[in-house]
């Protein structure tokens, strides 16, 4: 509105100065022109050359179709200090964006182009040129183009308007735009295609050219009309989704606008997304709840941790008989166990579900036809959302490296030996993960004769005849069995702990390994542990080495490390927290509330729709602790129960 004031202003000094608003007016306007002048001034009404029309100031601005400029003549190279917004609505610029520039930017193609389109006349220019320079009235006709690239014809006037002193203070442009007719082909960059599409169409009702229209309409247009043809709240959205989640908080505490802008679900389901990925937000959004709690307080709550919190899970039924050292893997909201070692050094065989989601939770012993023969120290993994996979472990015959799948939600659920060729050696107490829901990655454990290994091993489950692959690395981490492997970041890998060789000695491990899967050579690397060179504790505060220990990846790259075998039962219950991403990965101690588990080795955990994570098992040196079930919830129970 000021803006508005502002042109008005300098309007009508410039009309009482013989500034000529009108198209065809060639005469300088008399004594009784200018008194009458004054009245209008007053009364807020211009007139033209043919006497005193009194038209109002408003209708002349938004009910013509013309766009109306007006330069700063006393700053270099003429910036605009105003632009009505016919101006803005058929050129597409808006103000902010033209503001303290030289309207020769019309004459470009679009606001990247560098230099004058060649199809502008050069003479019109030079003509505008020197009729600036020598302060004296333009009128002529010159090819422009929108912000979207395009063209538009401009019957342009320009009026020098004089101060006091007669010293000229302002130019004032009016541009008549009529539609321009010449097909230039699309512009370089891609996404102007739809664009001069939309605004080619666009242009055949188009209200400002020529015809008289409503301001609102113009609004509107501005809305639609922005960089890229996105809306402004679209755009900032879009960059703002690129943002950590973490960032994204930070800038909506920043000014208000933001903050608003920071308020909206679909926002953070693409920070989320983005930020970890569309499997976890998949999985996140299958979590009962999660809508109520809401993406943004989900979001901030899987940043900060907290909401986190321990509680002991009271279910129905049993695992039973009694065991230690099985495996056990969430399938979305239910929990799956298999096999174990039972009393006796007797190897197991048998699959056991707890589905969460039920009112009333319980182990149920699931009948399925042909099971792997029994066994304990296996892996028991997830995949493609409903697969379980068994691979590995010690039998009554010794030590197995054969894999088994389960498809859980068949209707006569079977298990079924996959036969991969070229297969890792035998082993138990190795280490699994998947990749893609679709790549089983076995690494380490232990051979034949108590030997440790340091392989990595990858299975292509999609494959008709899988085939076992070796990761082939240049360096392996020392052999070990009982460490952890998480994954990050797609397909990044974190190594923890475990039982390493080190010399001619075995020992507890604390060390972080990552090896990235998705690079053309994968090397393993080491993050930070004890062998670090420098300061004895340079990850911050590290646990102490162990294994056996409860690994729980997080969206975003982290893991939690709990439990385990570790020298002299002192800390293993304390939560451990590691960021892979940091630049400086360090340590750090979580400090959750309520009730959690035992301390004890050899636990299993499930990570349960990326918010929960499920422990169970585990021996405590004097008894097994099998059916004690213990969850780590991660965002707040309000949303989630
Ligand atoms: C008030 C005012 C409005 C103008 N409006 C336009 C316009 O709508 N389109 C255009 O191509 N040039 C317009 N011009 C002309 C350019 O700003 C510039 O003066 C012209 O291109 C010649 O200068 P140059 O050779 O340095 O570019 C306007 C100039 C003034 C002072």
């Amino acid at each position: 509105m000021g803006c508005r004031l502002v042109a008005k202003w300098v309007l009508i000094r410039g009309q009482k100065r013989g500034g000529k608003m009108e198209w065809d007016s060639g005469s300088d306007m008399s004594m009784e022109e200018e008194d009458h002048m004054q009245i209008c001034e007053d009364e807020g009404f211009l007139m033209n050359d043919g006497g005193p029309v009194p038209i109002a100031m408003d209708n002349l601005l938004h009910s013509t179709p013309c766009g109306f400029a007006v330069t700063d003549a006393l700053e270099p190279d003429q910036p605009i200090i105003y632009v009505n917004a016919v101006f803005e609505y058929v050129t597409g610029y808006k103000a902010e964006e033209i503001l303290g520039r030289n309207c020769r930017f019309l004459q470009y193609r679009g606001p990247f182009a560098q230099r004058r389109h060649p199809l502008v006349d050069s003479m019109v220019v030079s003509e505008i040129r020197r009729c600036l320079d020598e302060g004296v009235e333009f009128q002529g006709e010159l090819l422009n183009f929108r912000k979207d690239g395009t063209p538009l014809m401009n019957r342009l006037r320009l009026t020098p308007i004089h101060g006091d002193d007669g010293i000229i203070t302002h130019i004032i442009g009016i541009q008549l735009f009529t539609e321009a007719n010449i097909d230039l082909g699309p512009m370089p960059l891609p996404f102007y295609k739809e664009a001069i599409t939309r605004c080619a169409d666009r242009s055949l009702s188009d209200p400002f050219l020529y015809r008289p229209a409503a301001i609102g309409q113009g609004h509107f247009c501005r809305e639609i009309c922005g960089i890229f043809q996105l809306s402004d709240e679209v755009l900032a959205q879009k960059i703002l989704s690129r943002l950590t989640p973490r960032d994204v908080a930070s800038v909506g505490s920043v000014c208000k606008r933001l903050y608003q802008l920071t308020k909206n679900e679909d926002l953070w389901r693409m920070v989320c997304q983005n930020a970890w990925g569309s499997e976890t937000t998949r999985v996140l959004e299958t979590v009962p709840g999660a809508k109520r709690l809401g993406w943004g307080r989900l979001a901030r709550e899987l940043t900060t941790l907290e909401a986190a919190a321990w509680r002991k899970l009271t279910v129905g039924g049993a695992v039973e008989p009694s065991r230690c050292n099985f495996s056990a893997c969430a399938v979305g909201n239910r929990l799956v166990l298999f096999g174990g070692e039972g009393v006796n050094m007797q190897p197991m065989n048998d699959t056991f579900v707890l589905d969460l989601s039920a009112a009333n939770p319980e182990w149920r012993h699931v009948n399925v036809s042909s099971p792997p023969p029994g066994r304990w120290g296996h892996t028991l993994s997830c995949l493609n959302g409903s697969w379980l996979v068994v691979f590995g472990g010690c039998g009554r015959q010794g030590l197995l490296n054969d894999v088994f799948i389960l498809d859980l939600d068949a209707q006569q659920p079977t298990w079924r030996e996959v036969a991969g060729s070229a297969p890792p050696l035998p082993r138990s107490w190795h280490s699994s993960c998947t990749l893609d829901g679709t790549k089983l990655v076995v690494s380490g454990g232990c051979a034949d004769s108590g030997v440790l290994l340091s392989d990595t091993f990858l299975l292509d489950l999609t494959m008709e005849k899988p085939i076992w692959k070796e990761i082939p690395v240049s360096w392996t981490p020392p052999s070990r069995l009982g460490h952890s492997l998480t994954v990050y970041g797609g397909r990044k890998i974190l190594m923890f702990g475990g039982l390493a060789k080190s010399g001619p000695l075995r020992l507890r491990s604390s060390d972080v390994y990552t090896i990235d899967l998705s690079e053309e050579e994968p090397k393993w690397r080491y993050l930070t542990g004890s062998g670090m060179p420098g300061a004895g504790n340079p990850g911050g505060k590290a646990p102490p080495p162990r294994l056996d220990h409860v690994a729980v990846s997080l969206p975003g790259g982290r893991v939690l490390i709990f439990g385990g075998s570790v020298a002299g039962l002192h800390s293993a219950s304390q939560l451990y927290l590691l960021d892979p991403t940091e630049e400086k990965p360090t340590w750090r101690i979580l400090n959750v509330p309520g009730q959690q588990p035992r301390f004890a080795w050899g636990h299993s955990t499930c990570v349960v729709g990326g918010t929960r994570a499920l422990v169970l098992g585990g021996h405590t040196g004097e008894e097994w602790i099998l059916n004690e079930l213990h969850e780590l919830s991660l965002a707040s129970k309000h949303g989630l129960d």
